[in-house]
């Protein structure tokens, strides 16, 4: 049987427009509070119009030896250029990225997933160690 995951697709960010890219600190303090971004089109833009662009940014979290999976936020990106008057013909374009503050209280990797409307799913991932 197929499963999603089979085509949750992932690839080197700077040379794959679509793969999210995380910025945060690889390491954190227990409980506090740090900033993660995730960017789709870091190296290489993505387009940003109505027929082609991000649609969503998620952020996963799996502690360290455990199998649960925690979902951090999910980032809707809705504004891409659509107006009455015909796409790309609007006064707002969303950003392919979204930004949280979170707390964690153990190690773990963050996983961001980003959903275009033409290419699909794609991942990365990302290790941090709580101190
Ligand atoms: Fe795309």
């Amino acid at each position: 049987m197929e499963r999603l995951s089979d085509f949750v697709k992932t690839a080197d960010w700077a040379k794959e427009k679509h793969v999210p890219v995380m910025d945060c600190p690889d390491s954190v303090q227990a409980g506090q509070a740090f900033t993660v971004s995730a960017c789709v089109g870091k190296e290489v833009p993505h387009p940003n119009t109505t027929e082609h662009h991000i649609d969503w940014i998620a952020l996963h979290f799996v502690p360290a030896g455990e199998k649960n999976v925690y979902e951090v936020g999910r980032f809707f990106l809705n504004a891409h250029g659509q107006a009455p008057t015909g796409p790309n013909e609007g006064p707002i374009h969303t950003d392919s990225s979204a930004v949280c503050n979170l707390k964690l209280q153990k190690s773990g990797t963050l996983f961001a997933t980003s959903y275009c409307n033409i290419h699909g799913l794609w991942e990365s991932a990302k290790q941090i160690t709580v101190q």
